[in-house]
C-alpha cells in the first residue's frame, strides 16, 4: 500500500481527487523541464484544498509532477505561505520581526497563547484558532503587529488580546453561519 493511500484514511479522498483533476488540466508534460514551473501553482492550491501541506500531500504532488519530495518540501520552506501544519479557522499571526519584537511582541504572544491554551504553531481543540509567529509583515511603523487573515493590528500591547480575540470570536462565528 503507498504512503498516499494510506494518508487517504485521514484526508478525505475527495480532496485528493479534486487536487489530482487540477494537475491533470494543467496538462503537463512529464518530460517537460519546466515542468517544475508548475509546483508552486499546484502547492498553492493543494493548500487552499487541505489547509496545509503535509508529508503525504507533498509526495502526492511530487509524484504528480514527476520531481523529488525534497524538491517539493525545499519549495515549501522556502515560502512562508506555504504551511506544513494544520491551521484553526482563524489564524493569528504575530509579526516576530526585529521592530515588532523589540515594542513587545513576545508579550502579546504570550498573552494570546495563555488566552487559547495552545503554544504558537498549535490549533485550539475545537479547531478554531491557530497561534502562529511571522517574520516582518512590512507594517513595522505600527509594530508590535498582529495579522488575523488580512487584517492587521498595530501597536498591539498584551491588554489588546482579548478585544482581538472578540473580533475573532466573532469571525470564526460568522465562518460557521456562511458554511
Ligand atoms: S518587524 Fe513586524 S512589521 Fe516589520
Amino acid at each position: 500500500m503507498s504512503e498516499v493511500t494510506e494518508y487517504k484514511k485521514i484526508l478525505p479522498e475527495e480532496l485528493y481527487r479534486k487536487l489530482d483533476s487540477f494537475v491533470e488540466d494543467l496538462g503537463i508534460d512529464s518530460k517537460d523541464p519546466r515542468k517544475k514551473g508548475y509546483l508552486i501553482q499546484v502547492l498553492h492550491k493543494a493548500q487552499s484544498l487541505f489547509g496545509y501541506l503535509p508529508e503525504e500531500v507533498q509526495k502526492f504532488v511530487a509524484r504528480k509532477l514527476g520531481v523529488c519530495h525534497s524538491e517539493v518540501s525545499g519549495v515549501i520552506s522556502f515560502y512562508n505561505f506555504f504551511t506544513t501544519l494544520p491551521k484553526g479557522k482563524v489564524n493569528i499571526s504575530i509579526c516576530m520581526g526585529t521592530a515588532c519584537f523589540v515594542r513587545g511582541s513576545e508579550k502579546v504572544l504570550k498573552e494570546f497563547e495563555n488566552f487559547l491554551h495552545i503554544k504558537s504553531g498549535g490549533v485550539t481543540s475545537d479547531g478554531k484558532f491557530s497561534l502562529d509567529v511571522l517574520r516582518c509583515v512590512g507594517a513595522c511603523g505600527l509594530a508590535p503587529v498582529v495579522m488575523v487573515g488580512d487584517r492587521v493590528y498595530g501597536n498591539v500591547n498584551p491588554k489588546m488580546v482579548g478585544d482581538i480575540m472578540t473580533d475573532c470570536i466573532k469571525l470564526a462565528n460568522s465562518m460557521e453561519e456562511n458554511k
